[in-house]
């Protein structure tokens, strides 16, 4: 069995536009004239290409605290970090292009760290989950991935060192991100983060959670393979 992927922080590592699409099954042509969420954004380019698309989007992240010069620090030290891990944890991510993966992550980096400072305040937002600054069905649709499933704990099927993230965080997430959403949540991915691949250990219950309030669920393919097929999927909660 595959040594486990674990860090002990949830990174700042984010992914570019076209990934974005690719992971919540998106067209760009879908989503003009929405107000669309990404929560978190981390250093992901989807707010800043998406916004030079002429889209409405805002990001939101607890790491927007800090100044662009930080976030540069900590978003190629993550990058150098976890892409270590992988290699230290042969198994675990069935990634064909590797090369490919790491510079779309420089290349979303990148983006973002030439968009923040204009945006500071305005469409990057200084909030983290469980209590968002937005009002209630705020966002036509909102976008989540890579931070709830994820960083459950590695027995819970995520990648962290330890439980902060435990199923009650993630319910009580979920209601929040439900709350700013008007029409529709996207939520990827679903997969656990451990070989071998399999639906995350959370995902049932997150599901019937959101039925509870009030949204119709269902888990769509994606074409965002990072590793873990044939779990190529995302969640999508519309009201
Ligand atoms: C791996 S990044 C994901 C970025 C982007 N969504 C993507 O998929 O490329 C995870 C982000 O979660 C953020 N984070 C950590 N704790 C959080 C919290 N309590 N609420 C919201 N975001 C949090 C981190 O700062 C980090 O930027």
């Amino acid at each position: 069995m595959a040594k486990a992927f674990s860090i002990p922080f949830v990174a700042f590592f984010g992914r570019n536009y076209q990934e974005y699409l690719a992971m919540f099954s998106l067209d760009e042509s879908s989503l003009r004239g929405r107000s669309i969420l990404d929560c978190p954004s981390g250093p992901d380019s989807f707010v800043a290409d998406g916004t030079q698309q002429g889209l409405d989007v805002i990001g939101c992240d607890p790491m927007y605290a800090m100044s662009l010069e930080q976030l540069l620090k900590s978003g190629k030290g993550h990058i150098d970090e976890c892409f270590a891990q992988i290699e230290q944890t042969p198994g675990n991510f069935d990634i064909r292009d590797m090369e490919k993966f790491r510079r779309d992550k420089y290349d979303a980096l990148e983006s973002f760290s030439k968009d923040y400072l204009s945006g500071k305040g305005t469409r990057y937002i200084d909030a983290s989950l469980p209590n968002l600054p937005f009002g209630d069905r705020s966002f036509d649709l909102v976008l989540s991935s890579h931070f709830l499933f994820c960083y459950s704990s590695v027995e819970n099927g995520g990648m962290m060192q330890g439980n902060m993230f435990d199923l009650d965080f993630h319910l009580t997430a979920i209601t929040e991100l439900a709350r700013v959403t008007r029409h529709e949540l996207r939520m990827a991915p679903t997969h656990s983060m451990q070989a071998p691949p399999r639906r995350h250990p959370y995902l049932e219950a997150s599901v019937k959670h959101l039925e509870s309030l009030g949204f119709a669920v269902t888990i769509e393919p994606s074409v965002y393979d990072d590793g873990f097929a044939p779990f190529v999927e995302v969640l999508v909660g519309r009201r």
